[in-house]
């Protein structure tokens, strides 16, 4: 068999880990060819592609990035410009056929998973993968990468304490999650947020502010709000600003605030994503070997599963408001910013 593998989307740490899963177990276990595409779906539109050998994959497991690159090319996108208009799914159909592709493993996030879909579609074997530091990726409980980001945002966090506590001051922390608040939630938690703001619980500033002068008032002459950049869904100011500038004009504390970017999807993965992205790609290749396309791998209840990649597509997997988590947070006296935050921690 001859397979190809690709990963569209923003990168994040654990996409090496999962190349090398594909691709180790499809060369050692199953003798099968790998064609490695470059820069995700473009790599496809311009037949841009190199052979996998053992001698790629040899180091890369806890590299960051991804060896074969990755864009944000969405083939289904209509163009705006009319004298651009070509037929990129099609060319992307036949470049499969022409390199005598038997599947093409897409490694990606929500947007990766729909293109993934629409091309099994159009005829083509497809496996997905889903890989996305905001864990927002419906038909799986963990998407790799998240770990690695709650890890780098907790031990930014764990940071943000001491200084606040020399300053006694009000630290916003704006954490990454596009649309989901998944990485607020976890990286709050883990090192005890006294606020957590997630776009799926709507905040109310008078709140978060009666809440912090409370503190204040108690002698907690420091607090930290983890906020998750999805809770101004088309604001042009970001999320950490909008909530820095509402504290300090309606609890009139000494507020800084720190957006943690890019960070977050850098560097090497986590020990518990380099697992995840290594039995992801391990399970692809298995489903390959028993032509199980049009599948994503996914992980439920703890076991990895194969979950139809016409479920999956257009679908995105935000916090549930009731989440255990959260739950528990709020027992302890955590703030999400809403009319239950009632009890100061
Ligand atoms: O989906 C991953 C993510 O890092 C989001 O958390 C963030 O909103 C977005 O990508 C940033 O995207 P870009 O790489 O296009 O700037």
């Amino acid at each position: 068999m001859k397979i190809g593998i690709l990963t569209a989307g923003g990168d994040c740490p654990g996409l090496n880990a999962a190349i090398r899963g594909v691709a180790k177990t499809a060369l050692l276990e199953h003798r099968m060819q790998v064609l490695g595409i470059s820069s995700g779906f473009l790599g496809l539109i311009e037949n841009e592609y190199f052979e996998i050998q053992e001698k790629h994959l040899s180091g890369i497991l806890t590299m960051g990035g991804t060896i074969l690159g990755t864009s944000r090319e969405k083939p289904f996108r209509k163009s705006t410009n009319y004298m651009m208009e070509i037929d990129k799914p099609e060319i992307i159909r036949r470049n499969y056929k022409k390199l005598g592709l038997d599947c093409l493993v897409c490694i990606g996030g929500n947007g990766t998973m729909k293109t993934a879909y629409r091309l099994s579609e159009l005829g083509m074997n497809i496996i997905g993968l889903p890989k996305t530091i905001d864990n927002d990726v419906w038909g799986t409980e963990y998407t790799f990468g998240f770990d690695s980001a709650v890890t780098i945002a907790t031990e930014a966090i764990d940071r943000l304490h001491s200084t606040a506590n020399s300053h006694k001051r009000i630290m916003v922390i704006e954490v990454m999650g596009h649309h989901a608040g998944w990485i607020a939630l976890y990286s709050g938690v883990a090192a005890g947020g006294d606020i957590i703001l997630i776009p799926e619980i709507k905040y109310d500033g008078e709140i978060v502010a009666a809440y912090l002068k409370q503190r204040a008032k108690a002698k907690k002459e420091y607090s930290i709000v983890v906020v998750a950049e999805g809770i101004v869904n088309g604001s042009k100011k970001g999320a950490g600003t909008k909530v820095a500038n509402k504290i300090s004009k309606l609890a009139g504390l000494e507020t800084r605030e720190t957006v943690l970017g890019y960070v977050q999807r850098g560097g090497s993965p986590s020990p518990m994503d380099r697992i995840l992205a290594t039995r992801y790609g391990a399970h692809a290749t298995e489903l390959i070997a028993g032509e199980r396309y049009g599948n994503m791998v996914a992980m439920q209840n703890s076991e990895i599963i194969a979950v139809s990649l016409n479920k999956v597509s257009d679908k995105v997997r935000t916090v549930p408001v009731k989440h255990p988590l959260i739950l528990q947070a709020r027992n302890m006296g955590t703030c999400f910013g809403d009319q239950l935050c009632s009890r100061m921690n």
